[in-house]
């Protein structure tokens, strides 16, 4: 099967910001706290605008960087756990106005903060077999959203500091000449992190931090050590490595248990806080943005969630 080559990028995050000090006037916490443990000083949280706003704006913008024209995009992916609606999905509510076509194949991926991950191998495989069919069908776009503070329990301290909302979205192609590498999993835990269903009104995010934190270190280091022995590339050949950005302690921990140099992990936790299935578009976005990927490079995405769930992809771009 052909590489997947990014072709554009973009992404949105809500007007409101909240900062920590906003946070420490809510529930008992404090901008040092937060800070030492996590990394993150501040997130957005959505106040008029919804997950599919964020979705098109995000998917509007990557289309526009990339340069290509809608008639040629044949399928939309948007990864979210927390979708406006349970049907429509957020991806058929913005598949109307990105002026995307009827033929175009559109759907939503729940892997929580894998899900973006998830989306691109998904489209990887699609695409491919698009290009069997309708040659004219070139491209995809995939899409990671999230309105996660909608589902918080602002009561719960050791929770509600760590999310933000967001977007993150990227225009691909396939590619014979750029190499592709992937790993996906599950193991069904469902005790140590997730989203209730309705509950007292509302759904919301729990989680057992110490468990969630060991697991995401083991998961990703593993991940990062499967994919370089698939690829038969060792540390030094890699540009950057992306990880979902649920805390900054838990990538430090990565790179010392890789023994990695700590300047190829791009972080931007502080800024966004865990935007979950949007946290490693936005970080590919904002990367592109400042001019730091560079066509041939090879990148790294690693992610983890609840599930649990994970992925890594090791791709030339
Ligand atoms: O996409 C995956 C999403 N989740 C994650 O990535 C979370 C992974 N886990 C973590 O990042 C860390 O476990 C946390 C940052 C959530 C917590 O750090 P910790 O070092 O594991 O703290 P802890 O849960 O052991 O709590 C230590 C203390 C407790 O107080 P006592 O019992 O020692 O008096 C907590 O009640 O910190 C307290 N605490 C807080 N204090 C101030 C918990 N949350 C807060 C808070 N502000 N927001």
């Amino acid at each position: 099967m052909a590489g997947i080559e990014i072709l554009g990028t973009g992404n949105s995050k809500p007007r409101k910001v909240v900062t920590n000090d906003d946070l420490s006037k809510i529930v008992d916490t404090s901008d040092e706290w937060i800070t030492t443990r996590t990394g993150i000083k501040k997130r957005n949280f959505c106040v008029e605008e919804k997950n599919m706003d964020l979705a098109y704006e995000a998917a509007s913008k990557a289309i526009e960087s990339s340069g290509i024209s809608t008639d040629d995009i044949g399928l939309l992916i948007v990864a979210t756990f927390t979708p406006d609606n349970a049907s429509p999905s957020v991806s058929c509510m913005i598949q109307n106005k990105l002026g995307l076509g009827k033929d175009v194949m559109t759907f939503d991926i729940n892997a929580a903060c894998s899900g973006f991950l998830y989306s691109l191998e998904t489209a990887r495989a699609i695409l491919n077999q698009i290009n069997e069919d309708k040659k004219n069908k070139k491209y995809a776009i995939v899409v990671g959203s999230e309105q996660i503070s909608t589902r918080l329990n602002m009561e719960d301290r050791g929770s509600c500091v760590l999310f933000g909302d967001g977007a993150g979205a990227v225009v691909i192609g396939l590619s014979d000449n750029k190499r592709y590498y992937s790993i996906m999993g599950a193991d069904g835990n469902s005790e140590a992190l997730g989203c209730t269903g309705i509950q007292d009104g509302k759904p919301h995010v729990y989680m057992d931090g110490k468990q969630v934190f060991k697991t995401a270190v083991r998961t990703m280091t593993s991940v990062v050590k499967e994919l370089l022995c698939k690829s038969q590339w060792d540390m030094g050949d890699i540009d950057y490595i992306v990880c979902h950005q649920a805390n900054e302690r838990i990538i430090d921990t990565v790179v010392r248990t890789l023994k990695a140099p700590a300047e190829k992990f791009y972080m931007n936790i502080a800024d966004y806080g865990n935007t979950s299935a949007a946290s490693i578009p936005i970080a590919i976005s904002e990367m592109n943005e400042k001019g730091i990927l560079k066509k041939g490079m090879k990148v790294m995405f690693v992610g983890f969630g609840s599930g649990f769930t994970w992925g890594g992809i090791l791709m030339e771009i």
